[in-house]
């Protein structure tokens, strides 16, 4: 299969010193790009900033904001059969960057957003997988999010769990398809979490 995988926050600049993001460091997406590589995929990351080294036998391609996200994904996403988008996308960005850094004398205490696009809604891909990140249980919103943005299933898990979230080498999470079907996994590394998504991501695949 041809894979594309989204990983990583975005930062979205205010001025040239200051951006709005969010604590993602792309472990998952990287997992899932390493996993799928070793099983013998054409794999392209579409990375947000994070510090950590390229899998073996994956294209990786950096990106900074949620617009060069969705540009680089929808390039990588051309003849592609899979689209994991593991990013944690800023769903908001300032309204203008300022070319100049900011004096706070001038400076008002509140920032206009303006909404950014959804990379894995607007991106066509043949079979897309998303991620549901909530804080409470994540399978009503999972289900949701599965319908809005046509996806094959959803992997939700909630981000104050233990052993889950931001910056943990394991995650505890579940399958969540279109129909409300959730399949709950157990506490496992994000490397064995990432096997069986490209393993599902392969039997979907293999249906089509
Ligand atoms: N996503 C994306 N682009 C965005 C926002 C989210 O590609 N601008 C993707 C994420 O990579 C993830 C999925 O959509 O796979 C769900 O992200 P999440 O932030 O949990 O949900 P949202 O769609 O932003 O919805 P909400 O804010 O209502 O939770």
């Amino acid at each position: 299969m041809k894979v594309v995988v989204t990983a990583g926050p975005t930062r979205e600049f205010l001025d040239p010193v200051r951006f709005l993001s969010n604590p993602s460091t792309g472990k998952m997406g990287f997992a899932v790009a390493a996993e799928a590589a070793s099983r013998g995929h054409e794999v392209v990351l579409v990375a947000g900033p994070v510090s950590l080294s390229t899998p073996k036998g994956v294209r990786r391609v950096d990106v900074v904001s949620a617009r060069d996200m969705l540009r680089e994904t929808r390039r990588a996403a051309k003849g592609a059969d899979v689209l994991v988008a593991t990013a944690a996308v800023a769903d908001w960005r300032p309204a203008t960057c300022a070319k100049r850094k900011l004096k706070k004398a001038g400076m008002k205490p509140f920032i206009r957003l303006v909404r950014n696009p959804d990379v894995l809604k607007t991106v066509r891909c043949p079979l897309k997988v998303g991620f549901a990140a909530e804080t409470g249980d994540p399978v009503v919103e999972a289900v949701r999010k599965c319908r809005e943005k046509k996806l094959a299933f959803v992997v939700a898990n909630d981000v104050t769990a233990s052993g889950a979230g931001f910056g943990v080498d394991t995650n505890r999470a579940a399958f969540v398809f279109a129909d409300g079907r959730a399949e709950r996994l157990p506490l496992m590394s994000k490397r064995t979490l990432a096997r069986r998504i490209v393993v599902a991501a392969e039997r979907f695949m293999a249906t089509f």
